[in-house]
């Protein structure tokens, strides 16, 4: 009987990715995923300690687990990532029935942590010990690790994320990822070249660099503009995207690569979190909200149809109703496609709990958190109305949320511009993993909505035959599918 594995993850598109992996090695050593923890062999958790609420999630899950333990005591319990890096001696208390804590760094080791939990009924722990040792495990874990993908493991085959750097050296004052995901370090272009010729030929159209601060990547003479213009003519590899931006290394070279360069998406997600200088000053974000604004303009100078998406926190230490004021203004003039609006969840081990006191009360922080998130999306509905009556690409990702929630109708499929905008059509579910032309018709603050132009439909020719789990209806040459549109 294979063994059993149920993963569940939080957090960043780092977790997705390392939780990709693990499932990619464990599926080596015989195991299958499961739905639920009732039948599971290994129970795996991959964690998230950007903000107490996800932290909170995770141990509410393992507390759920302590009787399930009693009562399946061959069962192996893991916490991994950055609460395992961080808490060991939280978790080893909170929740003594674990028997795996696995760092980051250390994820390659999954498969032998599992055995050896097993063997010996005795807890296993692998953790960096400091940031410096840190550094020679993320050397190891580049070498050793992220080639080993399986496409399999991807919601889907034709997309990927790619680690181009790990870790980051910025000590934003609100942020615990330094301490948990350790020193910023690149990785060698000629492996992240490699990755990405393995993954366009399994099939992968699409993939996206990730790191921190991605704009940060060096390695010896390369920088990010020198990584994108190296991977841009991969065979197979359609599209190119990148996240998350610092806004001091927006260079004038990267952006002329993201306008030279046709594969690579002009999107850019570079998160502002404050738009008053003295928050900015407190969170040590090294810029001010002047020169935030004139990196947008000339982001858009040099890039004119570019897409720009922020992140904000609210509620930060000492944040002025004067202030929050301010951080209105730039949403409101910033013209972002959309904004992640965070209530600030101050962190032990970061200088911003050590310094400042976590003094604005919860429900201001939720009135500014709805406040913005409303300025927000009237930002994103004239951003986005834009489209309307214009012809966009489209790679088509899957059915949409709606589609699975309603089984009769039409199926209403989903997709993304290489602007990163969400694209929702009536279609055929064999268009999954292929690219396509949409007239757009209709919009709201969060997705476009338009009519498949199959006649003028980019790589017809490879429209996947195997997804195809829905009756489909035969789309010939110039046939418009043109079905009502769900809102
Ligand atoms: N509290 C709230 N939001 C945070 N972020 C990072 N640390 C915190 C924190 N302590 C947000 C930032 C970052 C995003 C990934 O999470 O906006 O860009
Ligand atoms: Fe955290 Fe700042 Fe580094 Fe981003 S740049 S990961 S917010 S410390």
């Amino acid at each position: 009987m294979p063994k059993k594995l149920y993963l569940e993850t939080v957090g960043c598109q780092m977790n997705v990715l390392d939780s990709e992996l693990v499932v990619g090695s464990l599926r080596r050593q015989g195991y299958q995923l499961t739905e639920t923890t009732d039948d599971a062999d290994v129970i795996l958790f991959n964690t998230c300690s950007v903000r107490q609420h996800a932290e909170d999630k995770i141990y509410s899950a393992l507390g759920r687990l302590r009787f399930f333990k009693n009562t399946r005591p061959d069962a192996i319990i893991g916490v991994l990532g950055c609460m395992a890096q961080k808490d060991q001696e939280i978790i080893k208390k909170r929740a003594p029935h674990v028997d795996i804590i696995c760092g980051t760094g250390q994820l390659a080791q999954l498969p032998t942590l599992i055995t050896a939990a097993r063997e010996t009924g005795t807890l296993q722990l692998a953790l960096s010990l400091d940031r410096t040792e840190a550094r020679h495990e993320v050397e190891r874990s580049f070498e050793s690790y992220d080639p080993s993908r399986d496409p399999s493991m991807r919601p889907n085959p034709f997309q990927a994320f790619v680690r181009i750097m790990i870790g980051c050296d910025k000590f934003c004052t609100y942020c615990i990822v330094p301490a948990v995901r350790g020193p910023e370090q690149s990785r060698p272009p000629e492996h992240i070249a490699a990755e990405v010729r393995q993954l366009a030929g399994e099939g992968c159209k699409e993939i996206t660099l990730l790191g921190q601060t991605v704009n940060s990547y060096h390695h010896g003479s390369s920088a990010l503009s020198d990584l994108l213009a190296r991977i841009h003519d991969t065979p197979g590899i359609e599209r190119i995207k990148f996240i998350t931006n610092y806004p001091k290394d927006m260079t004038d070279d990267l952006l002329h690569a993201v306008r030279d360069l046709p594969k690579v998406s002009p999107y850019l997600h570079v998160p502002a979190q404050s738009g008053c200088n003295e928050v900015l000053k407190r969170m040590k974000r090294m810029y001010t909200v002047e020169f935030y604004r004139d990196m947008l303009a000339r982001c858009r100078e040099i890039v004119p149809d570019v897409a720009v998406s922020s992140d904000f926190i609210v509620g930060f230490s000492g944040e002025t109703e004067e202030s929050f004021q301010k951080t209105c203004d730039l949403v409101r003039d910033g013209k972002f496609k959309n904004s992640f609006i965070f209530k600030y969840s101050t962190r032990p081990g970061t200088k911003g709990h050590e310094l400042y006191a976590d003094d604005i009360a919860e429900e201001v922080k939720k009135r500014r958190n709805n406040d913005l998130l409303m300025i927000q999306n009237a930002a994103s509905l004239t951003d986005h109305r834009a489209f309307i009556g214009k012809r966009v690409e489209v790679l088509v990702e899957g059915p949409s949320k709606n589609a699975l929630k309603h089984a009769a109708g039409p199926l209403q499929l989903t997709g993304r511009t290489p602007s990163d905008h969400i694209v929702v059509f009536d279609g055929n579910p064999r268009l999954i993993g292929a690219s396509i032309e949409i007239d757009i018709v209709d919009a709201t603050s969060f997705t476009l909505f338009g009519n498949a132009v199959t006649g003028e439909r980019i790589g017809v020719d490879e429209i996947r035959e195997d997804c195809c789990e829905v009756p489909s209806a035969t789309i010939t040459k110039n046939d418009r599918i043109s079905l009502p549109l769900v809102g």
